[in-house]
């Protein structure tokens, strides 16, 4: 059943929500049956394009991968990630989530930052963008912050993520993402909302769950966060089945009869 802003909110205290990543048609289209909400996320500047962080993903990049996703799973709600320098002041939020909303079929943004984004967030609602918040370990602040640094470890930052959270929602976020968070005070904030709060490395208390797929497929090599779970072996599958390939291609073995016209 496809998703909508209603029936993510109404989902809050029912059931988990299901968020995983796509960038492309061909495994949007075998996630869909599965995912409530498919999230284009920068995070497809490090699995895809290759870099170290998620800083230099554009917008162009997000809106191309973004009509792809689109394209592979038509009957899912899809979230685009707005990417890093895209929403630093209001006017320039709604300029470039204008962009996503006409060039693509997306349902939904996706903005980083709590109280802060407050503001931003604001805008963009009440001029008709759907805005799912990202509070916690916010991977846009990684060179700021100097690393990717779990919250809620003090007194003061769960008040904080508190504040965040209430902050997102009353300006008129339909979701948010909470990433990065103990478990403990996740729990907290996801029930101090009434909108559904998504985990990623935010433990099992909260409104539903997202993992970027190339790391729950065991795809990407590079590292692998504490919270992730990989649910395939997919880097060995990959090359077992490209060696497998390669051999037989050399030792003349393929094509056989049947692949040959
Ligand atoms: O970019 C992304 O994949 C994300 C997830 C980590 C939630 O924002």
């Amino acid at each position: 059943m496809k998703m909508t802003i209603n029936s993510i909110k109404k989902a809050k205290g029912v059931q988990p929500l299901v968020m995983i990543t796509a960038y492309d048609a061909l495994f949007a289209r075998l996630f869909e049956p599965y995912a409530d909400l498919l999230l284009v996320g920068d995070s497809l500047n490090m699995s895809f394009a290759g870099r170290n962080d998620t800083l230099s993903a554009t917008l162009e990049q997000m809106i191309y991968h973004t009509n792809a996703v689109c394209m592979g799973a038509k009957n899912s709600f899809i979230i685009c990630d707005m990417p890093f320098g895209t929403y630093t002041n209001k006017e320039e939020a709604l300029k470039n989530a204008t962009r996503v909303f006409q060039e693509t079929p997306a349902h939904s943004v996706k903005i980083e930052g709590g109280e802060s984004k407050a503001e931003v967030v604001r805008y963009l609602t009440q001029n008709g963008i759907a805005v799912c918040g990202h509070i916690g370990l916010l991977p846009q602040a990684v060179r700021s912050e100097g690393g990717y640094k779990v919250k809620g470890k003090t007194d003061e930052e769960e008040l904080q993520l508190i504040k965040d959270a209430k902050a997102i929602q009353s300006a008129g976020a339909f979701c948010m993402v909470i990433e990065g968070v103990k478990s403990e005070v996740a729990t907290k904030v996801a029930a101090s909302v009434k909108i559904p709060v998504i985990g990623i490395g935010a433990g099992v208390g909260v409104d539903g769950q997202v993992l970027v797929f190339s790391d729950m497929l065991g795809l990407f090599e590079e590292f692998t966060p504490k919270f992730v779970k990989k649910y395939l072996d997919g880097s060995n599958l990959v090359k077992t089945a490209i060696q497998n390939y390669a051999n037989e291609v050399k030792g003349r073995e393929f094509p056989k009869e049947e692949h040959t016209y």
